[in-house]
C-alpha cells in the first residue's frame, strides 16, 4: 500500500480540487489540472510493463532518492578495465549464424549443441516463478539454455520449453531420499524429461565456495518448499559437501553413474577453483578411471549468490585464474579435447565473453545479467524476500511487478544482442571461429606504454604434459594431488 500511496494521494487530491472548482471559484482548476496529469502518469506507471520499478513504484520510481524507494543499481564488472582485445588489420565478415559448442565427449550419447552465452545457475526459490518463467520462455526463443540451479527442476522451469541444465547440488533437491542421499530412480525419471539436455554436478560457487548455499526461511513458500521436499517457512541450508563420494575418485565415479541414470545425456561439473592441487587431484582421478565430465563450469569468487555470506569474493580463485587452472590442467592430462569448459563471474557484454573464450573457456553463462534482463534493478535484497521488482522475491504482491511476457522478450534480446556482440568483435579480431581464439588475443596493460599477452603473461601447458613430464612449477603439486584423497 505505501508503493501506492503518493499515486492515491495525488488521486484524491486531483477529485477533490475538481470538485472545489465545479463547486466554487474556479482557481481551484489551478490545482485540479497538474494533481490529475501526476494521477494519469501514475496510472500509466501502473499499468505499463517494461518498467518494473515503475510498476511496482508509481510515481516514486521516477525520482532518484526517495528514502523507501530502491535506488537502481550499478553495474558493476570487475577486472574489465586494464585488459584489452586484440584487434586486426585483417578482419573478417562476422559468421551469419550465432556459434554454437557441441557438448558430449565419447562416453555421451546424447551431445548437446551449447550457446556461446546461456543462463547461470538460478533457482526457483532464490528467485520468483515468474522470474524463472521469463527466463525460461526466453530461452526458449533464443535457443539457449537455462541451469536450473540447485533448488530442483520445478514445475516453473519445465512450463516454457526451453533447454535445461539440471543442476544436481549438495542437497539432491527434487531427487533427494530420506537421509538426503541420491534417489537415483527419481534422478533417472526426471532426467529422461525431454527438456533436460545436461546435467551439471555443483560442487562449489564462487560467491560461497565451501559453504552450503542458504535460502532463508522467508523465501520458503509453500510452493519452494513443495519443489525441495522441506518444511515451509524454514531456512534450508544445504551441506557445505556432497554425501555421495568423499574422494576424487569416486567423485568421478559418482559422475559416470550420474550420466548412465541420465541415458547419456552430458553431464558435468560445475566449481569455483580453490587449490590447483585439488583439482589436479580430479584430472588423476578421470585419467585413473578412465572417465572425463562432458563439461566444467568454471565459477569465479566474484559470482553472485541469493544469501551471499559476508566473505563472498574473499574465498576461491577469481575466474580468470580459475578459469586458467581448469583449462591447463585438462589440456595438461590430455583430455581437453573431450571437456568442453564453461565460464560464469561477471560475464555481461559481448566483451567479456569473447575474453573468457581467448582465457580457455568454450562458452558462457551468466546470472546477474540475465537476472537485469527480467528486471532486476541491483537493490542487493535478494535474501529478504522483499525484491521491488518482483525477481528475487516469493511474495505474490511483488512478484506482479514483473511482466513475464515483455521480461521473455527481453532476456531473448538481452542474449541475442550480446552474442551478436562476440561475434562482431571476433570479427574484427580476424577470428570466425570462437575455437580459434587463443591467449595471444587478450592483453593487459602492464605498465606506462607497455602491454602483454595473456600467451607470454602466463604458463600455458602443452597436451599431455602433465603425464610425460610435468614443467617444474606444476611437478610439485602434480605429485601431491592424490585421486584418493582431497587434501
Ligand atoms: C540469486 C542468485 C542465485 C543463485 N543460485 C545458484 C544456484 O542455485 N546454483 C549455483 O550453482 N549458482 C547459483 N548462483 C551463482 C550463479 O549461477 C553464477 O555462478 C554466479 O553468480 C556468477 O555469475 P554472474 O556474475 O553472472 O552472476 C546464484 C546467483 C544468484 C545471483
Amino acid at each position: 500500500m505505501r508503493r501506492r500511496l503518493p499515486l492515491l494521494l495525488a488521486a484524491v487530491g486531483a477529485a477533490c480540487a475538481a470538485l472545489a472548482a465545479s463547486a466554487g471559484p474556479a482557481r481551484w482548476w489551478f490545482a485540479a489540472g497538474p494533481l490529475l496529469a501526476l494521477t494519469a502518469l501514475g496510472v500509466r506507471d501502473l499499468v505499463q510493463r517494461r518498467d518494473s520499478l515503475l510498476r511496482a513504484y508509481p510515481l516514486t520510481g521516477r525520482l532518484p532518492f526517495v528514502p523507501f524507494v530502491p535506488r537502481r543499481g550499478r553495474d558493476e564488472r570487475p577486472g574489465a578495465v586494464r585488459e584489452f582485445l586484440v584487434s586486426s588489420l585483417a578482419p573478417v565478415e562476422p559468421a551469419e549464424e550465432p556459434p554454437v559448442v557441441r557438448v558430449g565427449g565419447p562416453d555421451c550419447r546424447l551431445p548437446y549443441d551449447m550457446a556461446l552465452l546461456n543462463v547461470s545457475a538460478l533457482s526457483f526459490g532464490a528467485l520468483s516463478a515468474r522470474a524463472v518463467l521469463a527466463l525460461n520462455r526466453g530461452a526458449a526463443l533464443g535457443r539457449f539454455a537455462q541451469d536450473t540451479g540447485e533448488g530442483g527442476l520445478s514445475e516453473h522451469h519445465l512450463r516454457g520449453g526451453g533447454d535445461l541444465v539440471w543442476e544436481i547440488g549438495t542437497g539432491y533437491f527434487g531427487c533427494r531420499t530420506g537421509d538426503g542421499r541420491l534417489d537415483a530412480r527419481e534422478f533417472a525419471d526426471k532426467a529422461a524429461l525431454p527438456e533436460v539436455r545436461c546435467v551439471s554436478l555443483k560442487l562449489s560457487q564462487g560467491a560461497a565456495p565451501g559453504g552450503g548455499a542458504l535460502l532463508p526461511g522467508v523465501k520458503v513458500s509453500a510452493s519452494v518448499a513443495r519443489e525441495r521436499n522441506v518444511p515451509a517457512g524454514e531456512p534450508v541450508v544445504s551441506p557445505p559437501g556432497h554425501r555421495e563420494y568423499s574422494t576424487p575418485r569416486e567423485l568421478v565415479l559418482f559422475l559416470a553413474r550420474l550420466r548412465e541414470l541420465a541415458g547419456g545425456k552430458p553431464t558435468g561439473l560445475k566449481l569455483c577453483v580453490g587449490s590447483r592441487r585439488e583439482f589436479l587431484a580430479v584430472c588423476r582421478a578421470m585419467v585413473a578411471e578412465g572417465v572425463a565430465p562432458d563439461f566444467v563450469v568454471v565459477d569465479g569468487s566474484e559470482g553472485g549468490s541469493g544469501a551471499a555470506p559476508p566473505y563472498a569474493g574473499e574465498v576461491g580463485l577469481p575466474l580468470t585464474e580459475g578459469l586458467m587452472t581448469v583449462h591447463n590442467a585438462l589440456v595438461g592430462v590430455g583430455l581437453r579435447d573431450r571437456v568442453r569448459i564453461g565460464a560464469s563471474g561477471g560475464v555481461a557484454t559481448g566483451a567479456d565473453v569473447v575474453r573468457r573464450l581467448a582465457q580457455g573457456a568454450d562458452y558462457t553463462n551468466a546470472a546477474r545479467a540475465m537476472m537485469r534482463a527480467v528486471g532486476c534493478v541491483g537493490t542487493g535484497r535478494c535474501h529478504t524476500n522483499t525484491c521491488p521488482v518482483g525477481v528475487a522475491t516469493q511474495d505474490p504482491r511483488r512478484t506482479r511487478a514483473l511482466d513475464v511476457g515483455d521480461k521473455t522478450r527481453r532476456v531473448r534480446d538481452y542474449q541475442r544482442g550480446t552474442v551478436r556482440d562476440a561475434v562482431r568483435i571476433m570479427a574484427s579480431m580476424g577470428v570466425r571461429e570462437p575455437a580459434a581464439l587463443t591467449p595471444a588475443h587478450l592483453v593487459r596493460r602492464t605498465g606506462p606504454g607497455t602491454v602483454r599477452s595473456y600467451a607470454e603473461l602466463y604458463e600455458w601447458l602443452e597436451p599431455g604434459v602433465l603425464l610425460s613430464g610435468p614443467p617444474e612449477s606444476w611437478a610439485a603439486d602434480w605429485k601431491a594431488a592424490d585421486p584418493d584423497g582431497f587434501s
